[in-house]
């Protein structure tokens, strides 16, 4: 990362950001087995703020959201949630401290009814809210309780799995790829979700191929390029000519 590149003094900056961040990644080395993929990533999500974290494929996003929620460890480095380091606790313990992730390709139960998957979802003792809060922000999920999750659209399914960021009522949400392979009016539906989410103040880390759709999202932005952050700024800078080919168009 060069410095021209941090947008911190950037007059149109984002929101005010203040505070012990949600997320903060500090010299974070991450791979899997003997192949490193993250060096030395520093990344923070303030409260309230929505992130976009960019890149080429295989540039190392899905890595970046899978070590923070614990599917992958981090070899080197701080991840912190609220100031706690949580890098050395299993996934389950940093989803009971309020992070939620939503993996690639949807993480739902396919041959567990949609009812049988919030219940999942809820915390102990309070399944029927957990099905109210799911049905009141995707009114169709009402319709299909006892499919089993399989026999969902596509876009049902991803729904499905977003509804937990509705249901757990999450610090922080990581969004992987939501909006892939979904029809159009759909991807609309998703992104009004998550609008919706950071309108009531969660915190959110969003990977998706539809640059332009996060960016106008965003609050701030990083662009990882073979495993290093290359770029910490704010969206309007980013979008705005040479940045954005210069680090949007290779891997
Ligand atoms: N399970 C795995 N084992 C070994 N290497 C992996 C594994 N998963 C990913 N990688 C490698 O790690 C690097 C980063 O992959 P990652 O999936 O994090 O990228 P990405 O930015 O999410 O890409 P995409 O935009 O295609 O989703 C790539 O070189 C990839 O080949
Ligand atoms: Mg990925």
């Amino acid at each position: 990362m060069t410095g021209t590149d941090t947008a911190a003094t950037t007059a149109s900056a984002a929101p005010a950001e203040s505070g012990t961040p949600v997320l903060a990644l500090r010299g974070v080395h991450a791979g899997y087995g003997d192949t490193t993929v993250l060096r030395d990533v520093d990344l923070s999500v303030a409260p309230g703020a929505v992130v976009a974290l960019l890149g080429a494929n295989g540039a190392g996003k899905t890595t970046l959201l899978r070590t923070v929620c614990g599917l992958n460890r981090a070899t080197a480095g701080s991840v912190e949630l609220h100031g706690t380091d949580i890098a050395r606790l299993p996934a389950h313990r940093r989803t009971a401290l309020g992070l939620c992730h939503i993996p690639e390709g949807r993480g739902v139960f396919r041959s567990l009814t949609v009812r049988e998957n919030l219940y999942l979802q809820a915390e102990p003792g309070r399944n029927a809210q957990a099905i109210e809060a799911a049905v009141q922000a995707f009114p169709a999920l009402g319709k299909r309780l006892d499919s089993p999750a399989g026999t969902l659209s596509g876009g049902q399914q991803q729904m499905l799995a977003m509804a937990q960021a509705h249901v757990r009522d999450p610090k922080l949400v990581l969004v992987d790829e939501a909006s892939l392979g979904l029809a159009p009016v759909v991807v609309d539906e998703v992104f009004a979700f998550l609008r919706q989410l950071a309108d009531r103040g969660t915190a959110l880390l969003l990977v998706d191929q539809f640059v332009t759709r996060v960016l106008k999202i965003a609050t701030h932005a990083y662009v990882l390029r073979r495993g290093r952050i290359v770029y910490d700024g704010t969206p309007q800078e980013l979008r705005s000519g040479s940045v954005f080919e210069q680090y949007i168009g290779a891997a």
